[in-house]
C-alpha cells in the first residue's frame, strides 16, 4: 500500500503560503509516500497549479452533497475536481462540532466525492469524555460504519484516526492506544466495504509533529497521517514526509 502524509490547513493561508508548497516540492522531490495538502478552498487551484509536475497532491477540507444548486458558501465535489483537487477531507471534528455534521450527511458528501472522483478522507475520533468512559472502540466503530460508503474501494477512501482530545492540544495518546484502535478499524473497514480494506491507508491524526512522526508510523496499521499546525511549514512537514518515506 502507498503511504499518505497529509496536511490539513484548515483555516490558515493566504498567497503568500504558497511559499511553503513550493519549498516542500524542492526539498522532496521523490518521496516514497504520497505527499497532499489540503488547504482553504481559496487557494486550491492556485495551489494545483504550483503543485504541477511535483509529488505534491492537492485536496479540499469539506464539500456539500449535492453536486450544485442554492446552497451559499458550500462547494461540490465537482467543483474541487474542477479546482485540481484529487482528494477531500470528510467529517473532520471541526466539521462535526462547528457544522454539527453527522454520519449521514459525511456519508452523503462521501458518496458525491466518490461519484465525482475524488479519494475520501474521511475522519473518525473519540472525545476525551468518551476516551474516559471506555468508549473508543464503540464510537469510532459507530462513526466508520455510518460515515462510509460500503461500495469504497482502496482507490477512493482513506480514514484518518483522529481522536478529538489530541487535535491541536500537543497531547498523542500512546502508541498502544492508537495500535488498539488502528487493528479494530481494520477489522471493521473489513466488515463494511470487504476485503478492499487491507489496502486503504489508515492515518493517525492529532498533534503528530516530526518529533513523534517516526515512532507513530512505526505502530502496526498506521498508513500515514493527517496533520494540521504542523503541515503549515515545510520545513516541519517535510521531517513528517521523510519520517513516512523511512517507515
Ligand atoms: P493537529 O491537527 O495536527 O494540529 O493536531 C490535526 C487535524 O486536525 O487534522
Amino acid at each position: 500500500m502507498r503511504k499518505l502524509a497529509a496536511g490539513n490547513w484548515k483555516m490558515n493561508g493566504t498567497a503568500a503560503a504558497l511559499a511553503e508548497v513550493s519549498a516542500l516540492a524542492q526539498a522532496h522531490p521523490a518521496p516514497r509516500c504520497d505527499v497532499l495538502l489540503c488547504p482553504p478552498a481559496t487557494l486550491i487551484a492556485r495551489m494545483a497549479d504550483l503543485a504541477k509536475g511535483t509529488a505534491i497532491k492537492v485536496g479540499g477540507q469539506d464539500c456539500h452533497a449535492k453536486s450544485s444548486g442554492a446552497h451559499t458558501g458550500d462547494i461540490s465535489a465537482e467543483m474541487l475536481v474542477d479546482s485540481g483537487a484529487s482528494h477531500v477531507i470528510l467529517g473532520h471534528s471541526e466539521r462535526r462540532t462547528d457544522h454539527g455534521e453527522t454520519d449521514a450527511q459525511v456519508l452523503a458528501k462521501a458518496e458525491a466525492a466518490l461519484k465525482a472522483g475524488l479519494t475520501a478522507i474521511i475522519c473518525i475520533g473519540e472525545t476525551e469524555a468518551e476516551r474516559d468512559a471506555g468508549r473508543t472502540l464503540d464510537v469510532v466503530g459507530t462513526q466508520l460504519h455510518g460515515s462510509v460508503p460500503a461500495h469504497a474501494t482502496a482507490a477512493n477512501l482513506v480514514i484518518a484516526y483522529e481522536p478529538v482530545w489530541a487535535i491541536g492540544t500537543g497531547r498523542t495518546p500512546t502508541l498502544s492506544e492508537i495500535a488498539e484502535v488502528h487493528a479494530f478499524l481494520r477489522t471493521r473497514l473489513t466488515a463494511r466495504i470487504g476485503s478492499a480494506a487491507a489496502d486503504v491507508p489508515l492515518l493517525y491524526g492529532g498533534s503528530v509533529k516530526p518529533s513523534n512522526a517516526t515512532e507513530i508510523f512505526a505502530v502496526p496499521h498506521v498508513d500515514g497521517a493527517l496533520v494540521g499546525g504542523a503541515s503549515l511549514k515545510a520545513a516541519d512537514f517535510g521531517a513528517i514526509v521523510a519520517a513516512l518515506s523511512a517507515a
